[in-house]
């Protein structure tokens, strides 16, 4: 059974998601939800799981992300977990601290990547005119919104769609994706998971 540490920042409906499936047979459990906000309602969907959280404010370090990442380090490094997962955390993560997680740290990004990395994925692919958008959940490596991709779903661009309309009906889809993906990668399967929204 694989431990996992979930970071988020916001709501932390990604990271519900992924508590939610992880019972029963799926291969790991979640065993720690960090956040770098401690008003972030991740928080409170952990404590109703019984997970354990950590805060860690990121706002003291002014910008010195060598430390706030070496405080990070020993927060977490007593739930030692196998797997972390960035389930909407936006700090950029520096290759110091990813090394120790080479191959055991995903992300989902909304995007169908490569396209997209960065922010403000719905209104750059409405603004491109796309058919199609959605998510991915890959490997994170120092890289950003880059890393071999373990899985993605689509979703139509609809006529009247804005940002707001598109990020909802890909959040529906994340919520699918990184759980599934997650399960397969925690029993050593990296193949990737393709899914279309119905
Ligand atoms: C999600 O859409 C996630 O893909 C995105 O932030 C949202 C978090 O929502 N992540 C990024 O943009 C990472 N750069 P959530 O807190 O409800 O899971």
């Amino acid at each position: 059974m694989k431990r996992v540490a979930l970071f988020a920042s916001g709501g932390g409906s990604n990271a519900e998601a992924l508590m939610a499936a992880m019972e029963g047979d799926f291969p790991a459990r979640a065993r720690l939800v960090f956040t770098n906000d401690a008003t972030a309602g991740v928080l409170e969907k952990a404590e109703a799981r019984g997970v354990p959280t950590e805060v860690l404010d990121h706002k003291p370090f002014k910008g010195d992300r060598a430390a706030f990442e070496a405080e990070l380090q020993r927060v977490i490094a007593p739930y030692e977990a196998d797997i972390l997962c960035l389930a909407g955390f936006m700090r950029v993560l520096t290759a110091g601290f990813l090394a120790p997680w080479e191959g055991r740290m995903l992300n989902i990004h909304p995007s169908l990547l490569p396209k997209y990395r960065g922010l403000h994925t719905h209104q750059r692919a409405l603004d491109a005119g796309d058919a199609e958008h959605g998510c991915s959940v890959h490997e994170v490596i120092p890289e950003l919104d880059a890393g071999p991709i373990l899985g993605q779903a689509r979703v139509s661009v609809q006529p009247g769609d804005d940002a707001a309309t598109l990020a909802a009906r890909v959040l529906v889809q994340e919520h699918k994706l990184y759980p599934a993906v997650l399960r397969r990668f925690a029993a050593g399967d990296r193949t990737p998971v393709i899914l279309d929204a119905t």
